[in-house]
């Protein structure tokens, strides 16, 4: 199992320090979300930012585009040091082009779908994708609720995924707990982002220990 804590929901004034914490207490990768206040209504981090957290961390930057035209920005991300950009199948109208830009830069690509959105249309991504992120609450904002439907959803993608016969990560996002994680496992995702669960606890640890239980 892959945990992947989201900084939305660290403590931004002392971000090295919760980075550095986290990863101390069994984080594998850090997840970080962009969005621009149009596809979704926030503003977060930009190419700066993912710069700074590059400075702190070394391990795998995964980093979430929630943003409008992401193959405009594709470049910035992967020269602040992402390892992972994921952008969303709904913001991409030429997706595998948006797919190859990413690989073409020497990291891995990530096509997102949020819960309206058919998962069927991961099946023709198959053939390229690194990772596939069904996302499990609609993006914006942290501390949401897991949507349930999300677990029929995931079944599905890790059919597509299995008939692929290639290596593809299946991440969930959103509402991520000790019981939802457990869910999405059970349908196949090997990869857990959790922002408002593992930060918002007091023993950092124990929630990420609790995530793979
Ligand atoms: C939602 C973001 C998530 C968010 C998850 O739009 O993509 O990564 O940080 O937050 P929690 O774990 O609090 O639901
Ligand atoms: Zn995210």
């Amino acid at each position: 199992m892959i945990i992947a804590p989201s900084i939305l929901a660290s403590d931004w004034g002392h971000i090295d320090r919760d980075i550095r914490k986290v990863v101390e207490a069994g984080a594998d990768w850090i997840h970080i979300d962009v969005m621009d206040g149009r596809f979704v209504p926030a503003i977060t981090f930009g190419g700066d930012m993912v710069k700074a957290v590059r400075r702190a961390y070394s391990g795998t930057l995964d980093v979430h585009l929630m943003i409008e035209e992401p193959e405009k920005h594709i470049a910035t991300f992967v020269d602040a040091g992402a390892d992972i950009i994921t952008v969303h199948l709904e913001t991409c109208p030429h997706i595998h082009r948006s797919i190859q830009q990413i690989k073409e830069s020497g990291i891995k690509a990530g096509v997102a779908i949020n819960p309206g959105t058919a998962v069927e249309g991961l099946e023709p991504l198959a053939a390229t994708a690194d990772l596939f992120l069904v996302m499990t609450v609609n993006p914006g904002w942290g501390g949401q609720k897991f949507i349930e439907t999300s677990v029929k959803r995931l079944e599905t993608a890790k059919g597509i995924i299995e008939k692929s016969g290639r290596s593809i990560h299946l991440e969930v996002d959103g509402g991520i707990k000790q019981d939802t994680a457990k869910l999405c496992r059970d349908a196949g995702a090997d990869a857990f982002v959790a922002g408002s669960y593992i930060f918002g606890s007091d023993d950092w640890k124990t929630a990420i220990d609790r995530l793979r239980s």
